[in-house]
């Protein structure tokens, strides 16, 4: 994933594209760079490393301005391979893949084009060369044509003066409408600071803006970005990842507002949907990384509370499975960004057998939200950490609800209802308490901060929150980490176990304590340390686990609202301890717009 900028109108450019880049750098850090176009005269600049080096002050003239921000797909991190790319004086920042850039670098190359970068994101420039007879827009959109992938780009040149165009595919594009001019960018977080009324592009669109005017290939309607932009800043915090963490209670709070009633739940994007929900004998549910976790609780939320048949799958690997599907079916799709370009393609593979396709997402018009039927905005404002925490939170909130409409379509009681409604209306106060533990957690990082292997154990509900407490550790501090059923210890990963090798234990009070109690005792009897997850007033797991964080009582379906925070503060706590990157790191993007 890569962030795009460009800006057009009365005012000096170059601010404003280190800015938005500054604010969406955490799509992409490993180079960057600037075109500015003044008159006739032409401002290039690329770098390798960080955005947040630049100050703003502007190097040179101009209004009109494109950028990039890159996480590197195609060629390396290096000078020449960061965007800008240009080629004749046409210069392209993209966000997405080329994936036919190879044959197309071929046949230019054969028509004497020479070529300076590695990047597929070249030879669109090269393309629009080709193709330009006086028009940026009509030869941009003849060189998408020929296009393969995925792309949200942005083109200017001194040929065609007074102009930025954009186009989409597959990869987001927001137009932001300023008084002064127009700002593009890839997420709403570089737009914000300068207007909250936006325009998102649709797949295959092209917009042409000029300093007081813009033309889009169809009529748009203008949405107002519904967050503040204080929402993309770190605050007093040393990070947004803490940031995020202790936004977790709001969360919940936002997610479920408006939306409970008595004995059932009001969710307004699955209205159109109710009939065939009411008769849909499976779930799917798919997503990646985190929110491939989120999908699995969900489908131990449908089997217990929606009463129906559900799987969780990865998307990676659904799209490649011949799973039976049929228009009886319902998918529901788990992600923060809603442009994981995994989930997409599967849910373009649910939508040809006509399944019923659904999201539970937090960027409001994105892909996701496009191309599913309907669906549940978590509502957890931007979130920048690559790790992500308080998305976790509200898709596992918003699949709580999901459960409960098809439950009280089904023959869930309204008793049980009622009892799952009025403790949703109170755990965020529990969230609170949980967070009121961060010095104590931080504490138990530091002291285990040394150990380079962990084991995350849980069962049911909790055994999608073992595999997410693993995923945070691994990916901000690069230890090895991994999160297994407690049952599976003893058919093979206890082997691993010794004085080297700690073992997070959710433990808390449910059906299956006593089994996890056993795992415990299994992984101490071999010499390892346990640090346990438990329930308030649990005396006994203080005699048996090395260390004890205790969360609230609960019910049992909704525990992993409370047991995935202190796996979250765990994780940047030890990765702070080993002074990592925390909001930014190595090899890793924000949302994995590439296959
Ligand atoms: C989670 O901390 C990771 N950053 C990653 O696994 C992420 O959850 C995954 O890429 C899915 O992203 P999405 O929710 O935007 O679809």
């Amino acid at each position: 994933m890569c962030g795009i900028i460009g800006y057009i109108g009365k005012k000096q450019a170059y601010p404003i594209i280190i800015n938005g880049l500054k604010k969406m750098e955490y799509r992409g850090y490993d180079s960057y760079g600037i075109c500015v176009l003044d008159g006739d005269s032409v401002f290039l600049k690329k770098r390798v490393g960080r955005i947040s080096s630049e100050n703003s002050e502007s190097e040179c003239k101009g209004c009109i301005s494109i950028g990039h921000s890159r996480w590197a797909t195609t060629g390396s991190v290096c000078e020449k391979n960061a965007h800008p790319q240009e080629y004749n004086q046409f210069y392209v920042v993209h966000n997405g893949i080329v994936e036919n850039y190879k044959e197309l670098k071929e046949e230019l190359i054969k028509k004497g084009h020479q070529f300076s970068s590695d990047t597929d994101t070249e030879v669109i420039a090269h393309l629009i060369s080709e193709e330009f007879k006086g028009n940026l827009e009509d030869a941009t959109k003849k060189a998408l044509k020929k296009i393969i992938g995925s792309y949200g780009i942005a083109v200017i040149s001194p040929k065609d003066k007074g102009k930025i165009v954009v186009a989409k595919l597959s990869s987001p594009i927001i137009l932001g409408i300023t008084d002064d001019g127009y700002i593009v960018a890839s997420d709403p977080s570089a737009i914000i600071n300068y207007t909250k009324q936006i325009i998102t592009l649709d797949d295959n669109e092209i917009a042409t803006l000029k300093e007081d005017s813009y033309t889009i290939s169809k009529d748009k309607k203008i949405e107002t970005i519904d967050w503040e932009s204080d929402a993309v800043d770190k605050g007093d915090f040393e990070h947004f990842m803490l940031k995020e963490i202790m936004e977790e209670p709001r969360v919940i709070e936002n997610a479920i507002q408006g939306r409970l009633l008595e004995s059932d739940v009001k969710l307004g994007g699955l209205e159109s949907s109710k009939e065939r929900l009411k008769r849909t004998n499976k779930i799917y549910l798919v997503g990646c990384g985190t929110g491939y976790y989120a999908a699995k609780v969900g489908e131990y939320l449908m089997e217990e509370i929606g009463i129906i048949d559900a799987e969780a799958h990865m998307g990676s690997e659904v799209r490649y499975r011949n799973v039976r599907l049929n228009p009886d079916q319902t998918a529901i799709f788990v992600s923060q960004s809603g442009e994981t370009a995994d989930n997409l393609a599967c849910l373009k593979k649910m939508k040809e057998a006509n399944v019923l396709t659904l999201g539970v997402t937090n960027v409001i018009g994105s892909t996701q939200t496009r191309e599913t039927e309907g669906g549940v905005y978590t509502r957890c404002g931007p979130e920048i950490a690559v790790a992500s925490t308080k998305a976790f939170i509200g898709q596992i909130t918003v699949l709580v609800m999901i459960s409960l409409f098809l439950g009280r379509q089904r023959n869930l009681e309204e008793k049980e209802a009622k009892k799952i409604i009025l403790e949703l209306k109170n755990i965020s106060k529990k969230a609170d308490i949980v967070l009121k533990q961060a010095e104590k957690i931080k504490e138990i990082a530091r002291k285990y901060s040394q150990y380079k292997d962990f084991f995350f154990i849980g069962r049911k509900f909790n055994y999608p929150i073992a595999m997410e407490g693993a995923l945070k550790l691994k990916e901000i501090s690069y230890v090895h980490a991994e999160g297994v059923t407690g049952g599976e210890l003893k058919h093979g990963p206890l082997a691993l176990i010794d004085e080297t090798c700690p073992t997070i234990a959710i433990c808390t009070k449910d059906s299956v304590y006593d089994k996890m109690l056993s795992n415990i005792e299994e992984v101490k009897a071999r010499n390892g340390k346990v640090i346990a997850i438990a329930t308030e007033g649990d005396s006994k797991i203080k005699e048996i686990a090395t260390d004890v964080i205790y969360i609230p009582e609960t019910l049992e379906c909704l525990t992993p609202l409370l047991s995935a925070i202190p796996l979250h503060l765990f994780a940047y706590y030890f990765a702070l301890a080993l002074e990592k990157d925390i909001d930014k790191p190595r090899n890793l993007a924000k949302s994995v717009t590439v296959e």
